[in-house]
């Protein structure tokens, strides 16, 4: 496997993301809480690359540097009008600084790169001088016309991805002579009577072009997280007891600055962990009046907003309460409600449980309610 000399992989992310719309060029868009470009880029580290080389837009700098941090790259080249423009000048300028041996035409578009691809594009170029991957067209393909126009035979079609392998000296040759338009450079390098290898692509390389690509990998880039949560409130005489957001009629209530809802508290704070955001106390803070006798729904609520403002999906919430008195299995599918509109989800992924501790210890000996929680949340990797 992989290829003796140079290779240089030619990142082309010159392009105004059209399709996609917004101020914003695609590649620069924030997917799964990093710029498109960064993924791009970091999918591209693999043993047989030697150079990675971005090509952006003309006034695109300021963007670039801020998308790649601190990721050592050789400062980007200047792309042009069309793909194909932006891929000449960045084959140009590697030419004009020694060149390679092999080259890899990669669409930033395309960030989410399998090294497997990279493998096989390497092997096949031990043979040829130029590789493609493709994929196979499942859908029945038609011409397109007012009314459905004929069908195509979909077994003699493929599509074709990058990145796009080629020994340098050939691919640039071919560009150098190519006169037409072309969206890819397996296109140009035909146009030279270069034979075009194929291996197996991926849909993992499905470019993002429309709005929609670009929510559908925010969803699949989320990574579940879980957060714990406990909390203990003692009774008292003359106290109210709340518990999950519900009154409950008792001899005794639970005593503490807010509403005392410990139910609510353990879950608060198991999001909180989620974020990694201290706990409930760090938020409302006991020594504030303004949360005296507060309703514990505002502390739960305020936990589910700063996940959803950091692009979290809350899947579950699973609670444990400990106590021997009032008895919660009556009060167990309310709870659940109450926490699913909170939350707004469907009560099926909310759990409430209660146990005894045999009346050992002091929710055993009726001194106070315990509860714990666990939630399991999912967020956005950098978040
Ligand atoms: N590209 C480029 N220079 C151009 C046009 C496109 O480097 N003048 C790059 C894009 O940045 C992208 C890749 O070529 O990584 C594939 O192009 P496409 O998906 O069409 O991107 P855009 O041209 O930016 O999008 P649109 O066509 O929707 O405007
Ligand atoms: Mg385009």
């Amino acid at each position: 496997m992989g290829t003796n000399g140079k290779t240089v992989v030619l990142v082309v992310a010159a392009g105004s993301g059209s399709r996609v719309g917004g101020d914003l060029a695609k590649q620069y868009r924030h997917v799964g809480g990093r710029p498109l470009l960064a993924h791009a880029v970091d999918r591209l580290r693999h043993p047989s690359i030697d150079e990675i080389r971005v090509v952006i837009g003309p006034g695109q700098e300021d963007l670039y540097r801020e998308a790649i941090g601190d990721r050592a790259l050789p400062s980007p080249i200047t792309g042009g009008e069309t793909r194909q423009q932006s891929v000449r000048n960045g084959l140009e300028a590697i030419a004009a600084e020694g060149g390679a041996t092999h080259v890899l035409i990669h669409d930033a578009a395309r960030a989410f790169l399998p090294a497997a691809v990279i493998d096989r594009l390497l092997d096949a170029l031990e043979a040829s001088e130029a590789a493609v991957p493709v994929l196979p067209v499942t859908d029945t393909l038609a011409k397109a016309s007012e009314t459905l126009g004929e069908t195509v035979a979909r077994d003699e079609i493929v599509r074709v991805q990058t990145p796009q392998a080629f020994r340098f000296d050939t691919i640039l040759g071919a560009h150098r002579s190519f006169t037409g338009e072309a969206t890819d450079d397996a296109q140009v390098a035909r146009a030279a009577s270069i034979d075009v290898a194929t291996v197996p692509g991926d849909p993992a390389l499905e470019k993002l072009t429309f709005p929609e690509d670009f929510r559908r990998m925010d969803e699949a880039l989320l990574v579940t997280r879980t957060g714990l949560g406990f909390d203990v409130h003692a009774f008292a005489e003359g106290e109210e007891l709340w518990l999950g957001g519900l009154l409950i009629p008792h001899e005794k209530g639970l005593k503490g600055h807010s509403d005392a809802d410990v139910v609510f508290h353990a879950v608060t704070d198991a999001l909180l962990g989620i974020l990694g955001a201290g706990d409930i106390g760090d938020h409302f803070p006991p020594s504030d009046p303004q949360w005296r006798g507060a309703s514990s729904t505002l502390f739960l609520k305020h936990a589910a907003q700063l996940i959803e403002e950091k692009g979290g999906r809350v899947d579950h919430i699973d609670v444990t309460i400990i106590c021997e008195a009032p008895k919660i299995g009556p009060h167990k599918d309310a709870m659940r409600g109450n926490f699913a509109n909170i939350l707004g989800l469907p009560i099926s992924r909310i759990s409430v449980k209660a146990t005894t501790t045999e009346r050992l210890g002091f929710t055993g000996r009726g001194e106070g309610i315990a509860a714990q929680a666990i939630a399991t949340v999912r967020m956005p990797e950098d978040q």
